[in-house]
């Protein structure tokens, strides 16, 4: 009997492209629906992007725009990514809408009803300068374990220590660089432990496997503490129903946007949301990375419980993506973005690897380079395309494109790929498709020993009608084996369906004799990765020049003692001053960018170069005042993607922004070009 299925993925957040590492749960998530598509289930995919708090409001500052221009950039860029790589979302959404806000409103009055959240006084660091309260992330100073400079406010990249803000030595915000204060404020918290035996039985049901269980018992026995569900303004997020200046904390409304999400789908498709989202008419699944399993596994299950929404059937948990061996990295190039991939080599490639490395449980999969160029030639191309790019053309070129029937011989090959299906389907249901694909080239190795044993190409020479019989196996169990694929390699699978002339392949054709039917002309299924594309992509991923800081990169030394309204930041040698590559640059052209009331269109000239430059000063000058000024311009600045273009530079300019913001100008005799020392 067919199943009902709703499957979610974890929201990507909208301040950064997805990447290679996002990949492998999108990726993960995808196959596993496909498959149960192919396999005769109803299965529902729901997605979001995860859109709200301060990394993503303070982004959205830097570049000059508000956040709900920000995240629709994002949007339209992460579902182009999304779709190179043939994910399939039902519905694809933001937690930036509607059914969300009022999901969110809906959970936490049911929780505050039920008594399970509390209000409670807190102290946090504040930044003065800011005018906010500070996240850890958003704090920097030196290790209080290792005394490593410029470190979170959480953790130290060098030692790896965990503590609190109030912990590091010389703490600095790392937006503006004052040292923050101490400031009281109410805050909402979900009183976690209350669930505690409710969580256990949960656990105890099945709803995740056993590392992340062991996992969930070591935090069991540390003790479930209350969890701060609200943040005070300015935060971009959802208003706490009742209150003027306290939103949400982002983890509290993103889960909530799988159901929005869902909510969504169902209202523009005429479905009923109660019992797609709510009952048991429909198995719910999430796919998370280990990184947030606590949410996952405590924080969302509990939310459900006290809010009387249907819980998932299973958290299913996947590890991280190394490459080479080695954590993704920028200046290795090995930080790969879904955009950058997808311009050198083809995004099914990258599916076919990650599914011969996912087994299902929560170790890290590696994507080595090498292994990944030998792995697609030899087994996708040499093996599994193979197949039938050396039957087909012969069939359509010399045997009118007719299959014939396929005899003895061809049926024990034909037997053996069909005994493998009840196997391959449940290595998928597992989540296993190293398995599946281990299966796949071992039987794609005996079709492939089929074909040099019976060498249809010595064949054609004396007996048409023997070769037609060959070629006859031989395509149908190219056929079987894309079936067998189809969930992890969907484009190939349509070009083989439109070679063999047949409609959608699934799970239910394995069985089926493709016999004395009419094929297609043969197109190109596939070509072989060419190593030097895979460098090309590596290169295109490393840094071009050093990322210009946009927080300071050491923590301020001491609090200032002069009236500045921001403090003298730390020292820099000349060398480090030198880098930045100051010129003397003229305003060609000025113009107000639309849809931006900060940002102004510049073009400058630099001596015979020119340069395009969103600056944020359209609130302080006229752009017809500014045409023919010379200004003084970082001429080496990293080019940035802007929402409405890229800015290749920036102008010097004095004041806290807004009106009060002055452009450096320089004595008219000066020459555009010229360097400023
Ligand atoms: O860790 C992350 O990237 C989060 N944006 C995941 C959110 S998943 C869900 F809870 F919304
Ligand atoms: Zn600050």
């Amino acid at each position: 009997m067919s199943r009902k299925i709703v499957v979610t993925s974890a929201l990507p957040y909208a301040n950064g492209p997805i990447h290679i590492g996002h990949l492998v749960e999108y990726l993960q998530t995808d196959i596993w629906v496909r498959f149960q598509k192919a396999n005769g289930n109803q299965c529902l995919y729901f997605c979001a992007d995860d859109t709200h708090g301060t990394p993503i409001m303070i982004k959205a500052r830097a570049e000059g725009v508000e956040p709900e221009e920000l995240i629709k950039k994002v949007y339209a860029e992460h579902t182009r990514d999304f779709k190179k790589f043939h994910i399939e979302f039902d519905n694809y959404y933001s937690t930036h809408s509607e059914e969300n806000k009022q999901l969110s409103a809906l959970i936490f009055n049911r929780l505050v009803e039920k008594g399970s959240i509390i209000k409670g006084e807190i102290e946090q660091a504040y930044c003065d300068g800011c005018k906010m309260f500070l996240p850890d992330r958003f704090i920097r100073g030196i290790c209080p374990k290792c005394k490593a400079e410029n470190q979170y406010g959480d953790s130290c990249d060098a030692c790896g220590a965990t503590y609190q803000p109030t912990d590091l030595i010389k703490p600095a915000c790392a937006t503006c660089g004052k040292e923050p204060v101490r400031k009281k404020s109410i805050h909402y918290f979900f009183r976690l432990a209350d669930f505690q035996q409710k969580l256990k039985e949960l656990m105890a049901g099945g709803y995740t496997g056993k590392s992340v269980s062991n996992k969930l018992d070591e935090w069991f026995a540390a003790g479930l503490k209350d969890w701060d569900i609200s943040r005070d303004g300015p935060y971009f997020g959802f208003k706490i129903p009742g209150e003027e200046n306290k939103f949400f904390y982002v983890w509290l409304d993103a889960p909530i946007g799988y159901i929005a999400s869902c909510k969504n789908y169902c209202d523009k498709n005429g479905l009923d949301f109660e019992k797609v989202w709510n009952s048991n008419e429909y198995e719910l699944y999430h796919f998370i990375g280990k990184d947030i399993m606590y949410f996952h596994a405590l924080f969302w299950p509990a939310m459900l419980m006290g809010s009387g929404f249907k819980i998932a059937k299973r958290l299913f948990v996947h590890g991280f993506l190394t490459v080479n061996g080695e954590k993704m990295s920028k200046s290795k190039g090995t930080f790969i973005k879904a955009e950058t991939y997808a311009k050198y080599l083809d995004p099914e490639y990258l599916r076919y690897y990650y599914a011969s490395k996912l087994s299902g449980g929560v170790e890290d999969i590696d994507l080595s380079l090498d292994d990944f160029v030998a792995k697609v030639n030899s087994d996708l191309i040499g093996k599994l395309a193979n197949l039938a790019s050396r039957s087909a053309p012969m069939l359509t070129g010399k045997l009118d494109s007719m299959l014939g029937t396929i005899d003895q011989t061809g049926k024990k090959l034909i037997h053996q790929l069909v005994a493998a299906k009840e196997e391959i389907i449940s290595d998928y249901e597992n989540l296993d498709y190293a398995s599946v694909i281990r299966q796949v080239t071992l039987l794609a190795d005996a079709a492939n020993r089929y074909v040099e044993t019976n060498k249809p190409w010595d064949a054609i020479k004396t007996d048409k009608e023997k070769t037609r019989t060959i070629l006859t196996t031989i395509l149908n169990a190219a056929k079987i084996l894309t079936i067998y694929l189809k969930p992890v390699l969907p484009i190939f699978a349509e070009k083989i369906e439109k070679i063999l002339n047949i409609k959608p392949l699934s799970f239910a054709d394995v069985e089926g004799v493709l016999e004395n039917h009419k094929i297609n002309e043969y197109i190109r299924l596939a070509e072989r990765v060419d190593k030097d594309k895979v460098q090309a992509m590596i290169e295109e991923s490393k840094p071009t020049q050093p990322t210009p800081p946009t927080e300071p990169t050491q923590p301020i030394q001491s609090a200032p003692v002069v009236q500045l309204d921001e403090p003298i930041a730390p020292e820099c040698t000349i060398d480090d001053f030198t880098k930045v590559d100051l010129r003397v640059a003229k305003v060609v052209k000025a113009e107000a960018v639309e849809g931006a009331n900060k940002l102004l269109h510049l073009e400058l000239d630099i001596g015979g170069v020119k340069k395009s430059v969103f600056a944020g000063i359209a609130k302080a000058y006229n752009p017809a005042d500014l045409v023919g000024r010379l200004v003084i311009c970082v001429a080496n600045l990293q080019p940035r993607t802007m929402k409405f273009g890229v800015s290749e530079g920036m102008i010097l300019a004095a004041g806290a922004g807004g009106t009060d913001i002055f452009i450096l100008g320089i004595d008219s005799g000066a020459k555009p070009g010229q360097r400023v020392h």
